[in-house]
């Protein structure tokens, strides 16, 4: 993955020798609106040229208005005011202290498998150990239960000590992990009955990504607390906001005394607010989520259709162009011998291989989910096109087919795990 890149424009990075990769990991779901939008780039220049206040932590930045409006109305429901901050995890810790202070408890209930941050507060969220580890105590009173377990949720929502439920939609790191249907909506009752607010993490699945502007918006649900992240930024300026009720935000700003307990310095700088604006307007002008929903569904079934009766492609699965190809290990001796040894070096080895494969082979950059290692990405931006799509799924089908006739996928690959694992 080495390699240096001259220009990424769209959905293609190109290098300085020339190469052209098709990026289908968007930075973990950051370039939506694709690489580089001119229309974004423009107005990041603009906001730079204008010399206008930025910062002064003393004014009213009306821009930070324009955008907190613009948020809420597409987000719905009872979201009515935003919070900005320049990060995902930031914005969670946010609706963490939130949640405390408008109910006055102090326990959290999240799902196992998610990703919220690696801030102290956000990793507190977090069921694998493997993120926490090392770095001392995490946040007392904190609960996992398992994702989609409706039963398990009001066992522990009904002790009633539960400040806020925080879900991912769809889980992004966890694996590509769609809920039932009823299950967001059905969370959303239990914590209403229980006094606990439901937050929802739409740092992957928000703007457009899964199609609508909130993966919540297939659920219809009315969360508290809605996290953004990512492709607010347009790719090009840290930008975060929470998005909340009025109730909520005047449950943390009741007073003038209280008036500055939460905020941070960068939140709304002029640079964010504009390139999220720009953001916005490049994703309606273009249509980005019905691009997202239709050429969703098409990858999804160009890539069953190709990669269909090799025996370790599970599933193919997603919302949009949230997508993932779940592997399973062989049936196979012959197979299953590679495939143990390369759990045996590491349990993420074999997607690694399979990434490397995509990125030397075929110019396709993506990777294995954070939290599950058997589930390959393909989430590219949402400018992309149905070629773009072909490339992809013909460059899939060409490292399925090796890894399931080639020795040399797996010989010369047991070779790098272990150079990989002396490092
Ligand atoms: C669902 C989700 N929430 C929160 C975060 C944290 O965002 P950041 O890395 O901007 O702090 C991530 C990052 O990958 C994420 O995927």
């Amino acid at each position: 993955m080495n390699v240096r890149y001259a220009r990424c424009q769209g959905a293609e990075l190109i290098t300085e020798d020339g190469r052209r990769i098709l990026d289908f990991l968007s930075g973990y779901c950051v370039h939506n609106a694709g690489h580089n939008h001119p229309d974004i780039v423009a107005a990041v220049k603009s906001e730079l040229d204008r010399n206008g206040p930025g910062m002064l932590q003393s004014h009213v930045p009306e821009m930070a208005g324009t955008l907190a409006q613009e948020l809420c109305r597409r987000a719905g429901g009872r979201l009515a005011k935003a919070l900005f901050c320049s990060s995902g995890s930031e914005g969670v810790e946010a609706a963490i202290k939130f949640a405390r202070a408008h109910t006055r408890r102090n326990a959290l209930l999240s799902a196992d498998g998610a990703f919220h941050g690696l801030t102290c507060g956000a990793l507190s969220l977090m069921s694998d150990p493997f993120w926490s580890e090392g770095f001392g105590p995490m946040l007392a009173d904190v609960e996992h239960v398992p994702f989609g377990d409706l039963e398990g949720l009001a066992a522990q929502l009904s002790s009633r000590r539960f400040a806020a439920l925080v879900l991912e939609p769809i889980q992004g790191e966890g694996g590509i992990r769609i809920p039932e249907p009823s299950y967001l909506k059905s969370a959303q009752e239990l914590c209403r009955r229980y006094g606990t607010l439901l937050v929802l993490d739409e740092v992957q699945t928000g703007l457009h990504r899964t199609g609508p502007f909130l993966a919540s918006h297939h659920y219809a649900v009315d969360p508290d607390m809605v996290v953004l992240a990512k492709a607010l930024s347009g790719g090009l300026v840290p930008t975060g906001a929470l998005l909340m009720t009025d109730d909520i935000y005047g449950s943390v700003f009741n007073s003038l005394k209280r008036s500055i307990v939460h905020t941070s310095t960068f939140g709304e700088n002029g640079l964010s607010m504009r390139a999220a604006l720009a953001t916005l307007g490049v994703l309606d002008r273009e249509h980005l989520g019905e691009q997202s929903a239709s050429l969703g569904a098409v990858l999804r079934d160009r890539l069953r259709a190709r990669l269909s009766g090799y025996e370790m492609v599970k599933e193919v699965r997603g919302m949009g162009l949230m997508n993932g190809i779940e592997f399973a290990p062989p049936r196979r001796m012959a197979l299953r011998l590679g495939f143990e040894s390369f759990k045996a070096i590491h349990a993420g080895m074999f997607g690694q291989i399979v990434v490397m494969r995509l990125f030397r082979d075929h110019g396709v950059l993506t990777q294995m989910c954070g939290n599950n290692f058997m589930v390959l990405k393909a989430a590219p931006p949402l400018v992309v096109d149905e070629a773009q799509i072909d490339t992809f799924v013909e460059a899939m089908g060409a490292v399925v087919e090796l890894m399931h006739t080639s020795a040399s996928f797996w010989t010369e690959a047991i070779g790098l795990a272990r150079r990989v694992v002396n490092i």
